[in-house]
Order: structure tokens, then sequence, then C-alpha cells
């Protein structure tokens, strides 16, 4: 088995430091955002316009329930463990790991790129950004804080996240 797991909310650096831990580790890197997209042909943003929330969701948990995994670094989408049992299904399939960081943090991260992401494309101040990721994680976190490790990356530059997640890796490989 034998996979590496990431999880935590979205802009928290998942793929980023996914494709680094992968090659380090020479295991197979894999986004399920990426993933749903190849195979539905549509853009996730295309998918939540089209179809909503709730179909998206069937889809990340059909994505766990016929997929196999071996020697893969996963980097989750962000709401992917909080619904439909999925955060045992990851759990199942490797090691955890919870990238954990501040919703001003986020805000910072994720304001420019926002209208690209369905679920705060609407949002119009910074200000109502950081209320909504933290009304959210704080509704998240019950599954989030369900990983085997969690990683505090506030502050930290990616190659030390990478760093900290490398010595996880190694101690459970
Ligand atoms: C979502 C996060 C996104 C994507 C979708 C919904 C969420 O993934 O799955 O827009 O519910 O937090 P990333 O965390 O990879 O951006």
């Amino acid at each position: 088995m034998s996979n590496v797991v990431l999880i935590g909310y979205m802009g928290v650096g998942k793929s980023t430091i996914g494709i680094e831990i992968a090659k380090i580790f020479s295991k197979d890197f894999i986004d399920t955002d990426a993933l749903i997209e190849e195979k539905e042909s549509k853009s996730i943003s295309e998918i939540f316009n089209l179809f909503g929330e709730r179909h998206f969701r069937k889809l990340e948990e059909r994505l766990l329930i016929h997929s196999q995994f071996h020697n893969h670094v996963i980097s989750t989408g962000g709401g992917m463990p909080c619904f439909d049992n999925n955060v045992m299904r990851l759990k199942e399939i490797g090691t955890t790991i919870y990238l954990k960081i501040s919703p001003e943090n986020l805000a910072d991260r994720l304001w420019v790129g926002r209208k690209k992401r369905p679920l705060i494309s609407q949002i119009e101040t910074v200000e109502d950004l950081v209320d909504f990721i933290r009304t959210k994680l704080e509704e998240r976190e019950e599954y989030y804080l369900q990983a085997d490790f969690v990683i505090d990356v506030n502050g930290k530059a990616s190659c030390e996240v990478v760093d900290e997640i490398g010595t996880v890796v190694k101690k459970i490989n």
C-alpha cells in the first residue's frame, strides 16, 4: 500500500507539497480534483455550476470507492474528507496527514485566485473570505483532525513543510 494522503483546506498547498514528496520518495502523485476533471471531461467549476455541490461530492466518493492506489501521494480536494464517510476511506487507503493553517493565512493565499474556486468565487471582501474560511474550518476540523498526523503550515516555507512530512514518511515506510 504505502500511500500518503494529504488533507486540508483549499489553498494550503497539498498539491505543491505532494508533488515534492512524491519525487523524494519515488511515489506517483495524484490530485483527486484533477482525476475527477479528467474522468468527467469538465473543470471543477463546470461540475459545480452544471450539477451542484452534492453531485461533486458523489463523484469524490465514487472515486475513492472505485480507485486502487499503490505507492501514491494523494492530494485530496479540500472537502473530500468531510463528506460521506470519506475520512475513514482515506485512512484505509494510506497514512493521512492534515496540513493545518489559519483562516487569515488561507485568505491571503486564496484571495487573488478565488474566482476559479466555486465555493468562494462570489465573496467580495478579504474580511468576508476570512469569516467564511473560519466557519468552514470549524465545521471541517472534526474530520481533518482524524488524520494520522497534523502538520502546522503557518509561517513555513513549502520546503520546511516538505521536510517535516518527509520525516513522517520515513518513519512509516
Ligand atoms: C473544495 C476544494 C477544492 C475542490 C472543490 C471544493 C472544498 O479542492 O475540490 O472546489 O470543498 O474545499 P482543493 O482543496 O484542491 O482546492
